[in-house]
């Protein structure tokens, strides 16, 4: 089983990020997790770019979602919304579908008590709009980010511990309905 984790947000210390990681260990063994890292070699999104002759770095994009069974993504919230580099990834495959059908997972983390919900909500429009498969009990909003990672990105809340496993295995389990 193939995952694609994409963090929204570029910042080296990036506790939406930090999650991500979390999550790849609490991963079995059979579950090869891929944290995407190339959100800032994507063009700004424009139609015009998007022809015969792509720019490499989204064919290589494109080629991660279409090749893998299922997706996390993990955002911050900027102004209410998701960050831009993600939606400009999503704006990216509008038009190739990659993720028409395909199990995701998606998680929001923030200082403030609303954990990004306003980020989460954008999210789930956009993927809504892009026709994915939003997994049944794979949606997690995670308040008080800062109080609950550690300096080593390690998370010290044990019950964000349990949603993020609760996650993975919702999103195990889309992916296992999704071949039948
Ligand atoms: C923020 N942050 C923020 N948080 C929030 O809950 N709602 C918001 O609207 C915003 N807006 C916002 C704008 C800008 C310009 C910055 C720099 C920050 C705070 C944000 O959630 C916080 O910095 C997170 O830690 C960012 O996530 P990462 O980078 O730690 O994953």
């Amino acid at each position: 089983m193939k995952i694609i984790a994409i963090s929204g947000s570029l910042r080296p210390n990036s506790s939406n990020t930090a999650l991500l990681y979390v999550v790849a260990k609490l991963a079995p063994k059979n579950l090869d997790l891929t944290i995407y890292k190339g959100l800032t070699d994507l063009p700004h999104f424009t139609p015009e770019l998007d022809g015969d002759t792509l720019p490499t770095s989204v064919r290589d994009w494109r080629g991660l979602l279409e090749k893998c069974d299922g997706v996390i993504i993990s955002t911050p919230e900027y102004a209410y919304g998701m960050p831009g580099v993600l939606k400009n990834a999503l704006d990216w495959i509008v038009s190739s579908g990659e993720l028409v059908g395909k199990p995701v997972a998606t998680i929001s983390a923030s200082p403030s008590e609303l954990g990004g919900s306003k980020a989460h909500a954008s999210l789930v429009l956009t993927l809504a709009a892009l026709a994915a498969n939003l997994v049944e009990g794979g949606s997690v909003t995670i308040p008080f980010i800062g109080k609950k990672l550690n300096a080593n990105g390690e998370l010290t809340d044990l019950n964000t511990v349990q949603s993020l496993k609760f996650l993975l295995d919702a999103l195990v389990r889309g992916i296992i309905d999704n071949r039948k």
